[in-house]
Parts: structure tokens; C-alpha cells; sequence
């Protein structure tokens, strides 16, 4: 799909992978409305001529104020890229329930409350598709991240499901699992990262060509783990 003269909706549009894509996607000719909550980096955006809708999607009324927000917006593509990492290990005290929900919602149910409202309307164009952003972690889990693991896993097993629904509809449904990243969701993680700009063109480029999904760096390496033996995987994750 050609992403020139589509119009886009993209969560978590203001800062990390999501600014690295709407960057690239508006360079490409898309309209890229995005979202986030810091108000200061959605001016910053709209200085960059970007439609950005505040909107905090950890919650049910967060999500439907943006959908009030868009109104009757047509949109060829939906990026559910929001994301909140959160720690939840026992080994350092009790882990906090409430962010836990929070992340939950972000990352899992606000995706699919997204897709069950803009379906119908991306289903009247003749060319659409809706991206996941998992992770590399949707594969196999890091054992101080369990919450996020399991919001990302289930939101794979969503995709794989609602690909086999819509795959007779024009609406192409995308997985993209990144590696570690270079955004703020990484502060202070040693471990070596992408540049988001590279993650976001690999995205696009998913996109571009019309694949099922994007296997971003470390990823693709960790997939062929996983296909050998997923306890392999786990061994390499569980330590991260
Ligand atoms: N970075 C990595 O290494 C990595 C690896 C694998 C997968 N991913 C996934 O890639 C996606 C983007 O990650 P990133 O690293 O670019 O993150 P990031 O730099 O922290 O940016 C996250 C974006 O999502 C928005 N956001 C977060 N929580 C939100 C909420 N509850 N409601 C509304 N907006 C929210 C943020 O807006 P505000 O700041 O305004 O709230 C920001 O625009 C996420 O789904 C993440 O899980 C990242």
C-alpha cells in the first residue's frame, strides 16, 4: 500500500517510534493525526503540521473521547502504537496493582476498543490496514516485565485471530514486533538499541509491501529461537 494521500490514525504519535513514523509517514504524503498525553509534545507536533488529539487511553472514557474526538474522520489506516512499559516484580516488594491495570488497558484493551469502533469505517475504503505494536517480548517474556509481556502476547494473539476474520475484506492487518529501542521507554536500559527512526521504517516498509508483520532487528533472531525451541527463547529473554 501506498502511504501518500492516506489519512492515518496513530497512537502515542508524540514521542519514541510513533514520532519517528509520523515523521516518515508525512515526508511520505500521508495525513497523520496522532495522539498522546503531554500537552507540551503534542504543540510540538502541531508546529510540525500534525492533527494531534490528547487522549489518555489507559482507560475505557479516554479511548471513547477520542473516538468522539475524530468524529466521522474517514481513516485509511489505524496504528495502535501507545504503549506503557511497566516493571511488576516481586523480587523487589510488592508491584503496584493499579499501574498494572493502567498498562493493561493501554496496551491491550485500548487497541481492541480502537479496532472495534474504526472497522466499519475502514472497512468503506478500498485500500486499509490496522498495525499492532507488540514486541519482541510478545514472543517470549522478560521476567521483570510480566504485566507487559502478557498486554503484548495477548494483543499478538488478537492480531493473528482478526487477520483470519478480515482476510477477506481490503483491510490488511499488520504485526509489528520491535527490538530494544532508543526511546524513553528505555532510559537507563544498557542494553544495546535501534534508532527509532529505523524501527519506524521498518514498520513502514511492512506496510509499504503488504507484509503480515515486521520482525525488527533483534527480533527476527529471536523468532528463529522461539521456532527451534521456545524454551531457547525464554533462556534469552527471561534474563532481560
Ligand atoms: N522502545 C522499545 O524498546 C520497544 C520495544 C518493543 C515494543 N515497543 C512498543 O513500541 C510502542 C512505542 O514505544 P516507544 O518506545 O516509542 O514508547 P515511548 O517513547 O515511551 O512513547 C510512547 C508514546 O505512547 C504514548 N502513550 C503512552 N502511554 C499512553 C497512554 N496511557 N495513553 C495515551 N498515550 C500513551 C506516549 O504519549 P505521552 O508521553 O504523551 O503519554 C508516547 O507518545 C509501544 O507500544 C511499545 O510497547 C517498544
Amino acid at each position: 500500500m501506498q502511504l501518500a494521500e492516506k489519512t492515518v490514525l496513530l497512537t502515542g504519535g508524540s514521542a519514541g517510534i510513533g514520532r519517528a513514523m509520523a515523521r516518515q509517514m508525512q515526508a511520505k504524503g500521508a495525513r497523520v493525526i496522532i495522539t498522546g498525553r503531554n500537552p507540551e509534545r503534542l504543540d510540538a507536533m502541531r508546529a510540525e503540521g500534525f492533527t494531534a488529539l490528547e487522549a489518555d487511553l489507559s482507560h475505557p472514557a479516554g479511548v471513547d473521547a477520542l473516538i468522539a474526538q475524530l468524529g466521522d474522520a474517514e481513516l485509511d489506516i489505524l496504528i495502535n502504537n501507545a504503549g506503557q512499559l511497566v516493571d511488576h516484580d516481586f523480587r523487589k516488594g510488592t508491584p503496584d496493582a493499579d499501574a498494572a491495570d493502567e498498562a493493561i488497558y493501554a496496551n491491550l484493551s485500548a487497541p481492541i476498543r480502537l479496532i472495534t469502533a474504526l472497522v466499519p469505517r475502514l472497512r468503506a475504503r478500498s485500500q486499509a490496514a490496522i498495525v499492532n505494536v507488540t514486541s519482541g517480548l510478545a514472543i517470549a517474556p522478560a521476567a521483570r516485565q510480566p504485566v507487559y509481556c502478557a498486554t503484548k502476547a495477548g494483543l499478538r494473539f488478537y492480531t493473528l485471530a482478526l487477520r483470519e476474520q478480515l482476510k477477506d475484506s481490503a483491510i490488511q492487518v499488520i504485526e509489528a514486533l520491535p527490538p530494544v529501542v532508543d526511546t524513553q521507554m528505555n532510559d537507563g536500559n544498557p542494553m544495546k538499541k535501534m534508532p527509532a527512526e529505523e524501527c519506524a521504517r521498518q514498520i513502514l516498509a511492512a506496510i509499504e509491501q503488504g507484509r503480515d508483520e515486521a520482525n525488527i532487528g533483534m527480533t527476527r533472531a529471536l523468532r528463529i529461537a522461539d521456532s527451534i525451541s521456545p524454551a531457547l527463547a525464554r533462556q534469552i529473554t527471561l534474563r532481560f
